[in-house]
């Protein structure tokens, strides 16, 4: 019988594709199993009128009710513990708060009108869990994962650049999220393209035919392709980019789809700094951790950060390496609140129960005869 967690790592070239092929149907199996999870959570929610005074509001707050019950496309997990915070936020009276964190929460002091020192916990909490020593890591909370993505290709290039003298050449898969690209195209990198296999994962020989070796190499991972949620294998790709040791590589992975709940199973591996030697990972918060709108993770070696442009920005301690000047201080909040609610351990109850359903929806297409 399939099973989805003894299937996730290759073992070896030989079963490279045969493996490949189980990957990506546990992906496309873990999208669908989301959805269901969404679906299902959602069908308890309780729906007491309430009424902004603001007819098109009020009507679209219908719509939206409704579409939580059937919505079927963006995996969000809409088990949201939440209200909690928002009961909170408002009786404390923090909605009149203003309050930004702008500049570095990992190094010196916390801004004191900021929640920079949640954010450096919500950090090191997260750290650990994607490989990465507490003493030599950085990171942000991110307002999505593309701005996790385009802070993973910018550190990369600068990094690159600071290391070697020469920019680097982008290598992606054909199969990868749009963002990518289109970050690229932002800051004006060069980008190959990878040709990718049926599953989806940029293949290796594509990769070692594309190379450049005369320029640095930054490779960007994916880990759950838009549409076929194709994991790309770390490490038969890193096993070519070993063959060229002159060359200067740093590994970003586009954790944004199925980052938020691999640390939780059995194949963490596959999100791991000390495993796979990847400098960077971007994750989505607002799809596996369930903030109700936009956010995510960035981490990165402490070595990446300080290979980074410098501005010398007087009142925010001198100290402006991230692109953002402005950031979101209520989302570390919600982030630490979800760590102190919900946790490590039902994090991974709710991890390994969508594995679970995935390898029974997968057994029921075997069943069906349903091609995947
Ligand atoms: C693989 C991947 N990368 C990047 C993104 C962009 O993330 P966000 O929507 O959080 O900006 C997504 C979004 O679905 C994604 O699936």
């Amino acid at each position: 019988m399939f099973n989805p967690q003894n299937n996730l790592l290759v073992k070896s070239e030989t079963n490279r594709a045969f493996t490949a092929k189980k990957k990506n149907l546990l992906a496309i199996c873990t999208l669908l199993t989301i959805l269901s999870c969404v679906v299902s959570s959602c069908a308890g929610t309780t729906t007491t009128k309430q009424t902004s005074g603001f007819q098109k509001l009020d009507e679209w707050t219908q719509v939206w009710k409704e579409g939580q019950q059937t919505y079927f496309g963006y995996p969000v997990n809409q088990q949201s513990e939440l209200h909690d915070f928002y009961e909170w936020y408002l009786a404390a009276g923090m909605d009149v708060i203003n309050l930004n964190n702008a500049g570095d929460p990992m190094s010196g002091e916390p801004q004191k009108m900021s929640t920079q020192a949640f954010e450096r916990e919500v950090i090191e909490f997260f750290a650990p869990l994607y490989g990465f020593q507490k003493d030599s890591v950085w990171g942000i909370v991110t307002h999505s994962g593309t701005d996790g993505n385009n802070h993973g290709i910018y550190f990369g290039a600068n990094y690159l650049y600071n290391k070697t003298g020469k920019m680097p050449v982008v290598y992606v898969s054909d199969e990868a999220h749009y963002s990518n690209m289109r970050l690229c195209d932002l800051q004006n990198l060069e980008v190959k393209l990878i040709k990718s296999d049926a599953m989806g994962r940029m293949i290796p020989e594509e990769l070692e035919k594309a190379l450049d070796t005369t320029r640095p190499a930054l490779m960007v991972f994916a880990m759950g392709s838009t549409f076929k949620g194709a994991i790309d294998d770390q490490e038969a790709l890193n096993a070519v980019l070993d063959r060229h040791p002159e060359m200067a590589v740093y590994r970003h992975v586009d954790a944004a789809l199925f980052g938020g709940y691999l640390p939780f199973t059995k194949d963490k591996d596959m999100v791991s700094h000390a495993r796979m030697r990847f400098d960077a990972i971007a994750i989505s918060g607002h799809k596996f951790f369930g903030i109700d709108s936009p956010s995510g993770l960035f981490i990165c070696t402490r070595e990446t950060y300080d290979n980074q442009n410098n501005f010398n920005v007087t009142y925010l301690n001198g100290n402006m390496k991230m692109i953002n000047c402005s950031r979101d201080a209520v989302q570390p909040l919600k982030f630490w609140w979800l760590i102190q609610k919900v946790g490590y351990d039902q994090w991974s109850q709710q991890a390994n129960r969508m594995m679970e359903c995935t390898a029974y929806l997968k057994q029921q297409l075997d069943n069906i005869g349903w091609p995947c």
